[in-house]
Parts: structure tokens; C-alpha cells; sequence
């Protein structure tokens, strides 16, 4: 009999433990998705803008990246209003100036009538440098 008692003691305590081990943690909201934010916010990027003011260098060759906006400045066949800025002949070649409109290279100019031009073949300047907006790249480059 006192074994009996013993036995039934033994197994309510055994049970009492394994009971007490498999109570449930409640599961962090904030760890339940990848988001980093708990699942009942709305996330909000950061607010998308073109005029970045960053620059950062491009490889040789490629063409510069636009630090500013361009809303402003349509270019149409008879006008091209990035010129006025990025037109000054006598700064050809110059070093760039930070926050200064560094002139086009020779190479986007050419002679008519014994005068320099911009070359027709790079009118349209946005066929080649694009606008840098304000974002972080999603995923990183070494290049
Ligand atoms: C009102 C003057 C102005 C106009 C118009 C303008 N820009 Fe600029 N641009 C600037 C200035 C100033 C900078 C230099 C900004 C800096 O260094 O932070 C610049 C920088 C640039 C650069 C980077 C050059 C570098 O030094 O690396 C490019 C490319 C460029 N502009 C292209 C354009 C194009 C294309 C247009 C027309 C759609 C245009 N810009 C119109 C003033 C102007
Ligand atoms: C066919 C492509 C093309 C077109 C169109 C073009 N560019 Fe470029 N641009 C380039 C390339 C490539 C470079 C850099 C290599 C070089 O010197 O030619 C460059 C360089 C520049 C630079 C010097 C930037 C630096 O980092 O030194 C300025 C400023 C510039 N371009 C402005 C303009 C403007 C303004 C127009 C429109 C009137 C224009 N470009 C049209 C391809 C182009």
C-alpha cells in the first residue's frame, strides 16, 4: 500500500513537471515577419526625391549622374535649357567645382561654321545621364 502511494505521488509530480515544461511562451509579435516593424504598423519608406544633392562618382567614361531635379527643365528641339548652366565654353575642361554647373566636355560639343556647338547627337541630354534619387540602393554593388 505505502508503495502504491508512493508510486501515485511519484507520477502526479512527474506530471506536474512535464505540465509546468510544456507551457506555451507567447511569440514576440515584432519576431513573427521578416518586416522590422510589428506586423500591425504600416511601414512608410522614406519619402522618394530627386533632388538628392549627393553625388557620388561614376566610372570613367560613364555619364555623370544628375545631383538636382529636372522638372523644371524640358528640353525641346529648339530648346535646351541644361545648356544655359552646363554650356560655358570657356570652362571646357575646367576641374569640377563642387555646387558649381561643371561645363559639357569636348566631347559633346562641335564645330558649325567655324563655331562651337553643341553636337546634335547629344541634344537630348537624358538619353544618357539620368536623375539620382534619394534611395539606398536594395541591394549593395562593388562596381
Ligand atoms: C540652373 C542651372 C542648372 C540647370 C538649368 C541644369 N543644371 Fe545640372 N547642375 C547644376 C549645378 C549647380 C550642378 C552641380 C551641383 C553640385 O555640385 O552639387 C549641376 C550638376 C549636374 C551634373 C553633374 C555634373 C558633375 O559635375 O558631375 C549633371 C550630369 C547635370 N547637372 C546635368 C544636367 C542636365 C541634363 C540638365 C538639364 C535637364 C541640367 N543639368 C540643368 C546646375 C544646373
Ligand atoms: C550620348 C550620351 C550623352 C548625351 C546625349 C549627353 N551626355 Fe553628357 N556625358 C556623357 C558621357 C559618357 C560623359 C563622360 C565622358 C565624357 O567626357 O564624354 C558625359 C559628361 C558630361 C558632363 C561632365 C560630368 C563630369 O563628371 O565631368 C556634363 C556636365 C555633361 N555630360 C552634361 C551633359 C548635358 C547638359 C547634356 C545635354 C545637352 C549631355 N551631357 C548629353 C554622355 C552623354
Amino acid at each position: 500500500m505505502k508503495k502504491l502511494i508512493l508510486t501515485a505521488a511519484l507520477s502526479i509530480a512527474a506530471t506536474v513537471a512535464i505540465t509546468a515544461c510544456a507551457v506555451q511562451q507567447p511569440v514576440d509579435i515584432n519576431t513573427m515577419s521578416l518586416e522590422k516593424t510589428s506586423p500591425f504598423e504600416t511601414p512608410t519608406p522614406k519619402a522618394y526625391g530627386e533632388n538628392a544633392g549627393l553625388y557620388r562618382e561614376t566610372q570613367m567614361g560613364m555619364p555623370a549622374m544628375i545631383p538636382h531635379a529636372i522638372d523644371n527643365f524640358k528640353i525641346t528641339r529648339e530648346n535646351n535649357p541644361c545648356i544655359m548652366c552646363h554650356g560655358n565654353q570657356a570652362k571646357i575642361g575646367a576641374a569640377k567645382v563642387k555646387g558649381e554647373a561643371t561645363a559639357m566636355p569636348a566631347t559633346h560639343w562641335t564645330k558649325v561654321n567655324g563655331k562651337l556647338a553643341v553636337s546634335a547627337s547629344r541634344h537630348e541630354c537624358l538619353l544618357c545621364h539620368a536623375t539620382q534619387a534619394d534611395v539606398q540602393p536594395l541591394v549593395g554593388t562593388v562596381h
